[in-house]
């Protein structure tokens, strides 16, 4: 199964942004995780970019070529109708995922445009946010 794992602005700088809420791991150390906790089944896929329209062509580029979608569109979750209106086209799972406790953070950060096209979110549990999620989409696409 291939999976496309989506980063959004700022979480290349990963390593240098507020260790309380992103924790100390750089995204290469995260997509690293990742590839060591995949199964032997799947195909990893990792996309990162501090632009909107990028990662909206990356979205149309994959419909058809990939099985699930994990994505963590960091600030674009508060922002962006393109970002949902692209992954409203794609038919498989869309996992949400971010580093921090989102939902209980500032009212800013409350409002996301992605939830409503998300399979399922985890949040809040650092790396181990995107572990989980990894985790779950392979069950989901495994059945
Ligand atoms: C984030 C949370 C967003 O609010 C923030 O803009 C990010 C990262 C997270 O992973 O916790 O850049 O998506």
């Amino acid at each position: 199964m291939k999976i496309l794992v989506i980063n959004g602005p700022n979480l290349n700088m990963l390593g240098k942004r507020p260790k309380e809420h992103y924790g100390v791991l750089t995204l290469d150390e995260i997509n690293s995780l990742m590839l060591k906790n995949a199964s032997n089944d799947t195909e990893l896929r990792f996309y990162q970019s501090n632009y909107e329209g990028d990662i909206v062509t990356k979205i149309q580029e994959s419909l058809s070529s990939i099985d699930g979608i994990i994505i963590n569109p960091a600030a674009y979750t508060h922002t962006s109708v393109a970002i949902h209106d692209a992954l409203e086209m794609f038919s498989g799972p869309i996992i949400e995922v971010h580093l921090s406790e989102v939902d209980s953070r500032e009212d800013f950060r409350k409002v996301n445009f992605i939830r409503s096209v998300s399979t399922k979110t985890f949040a809040g549990k650092k790396e181990q946010s995107y572990i989980e999620a990894l985790k779950y989409i392979e069950d989901i696409l495994r059945k």
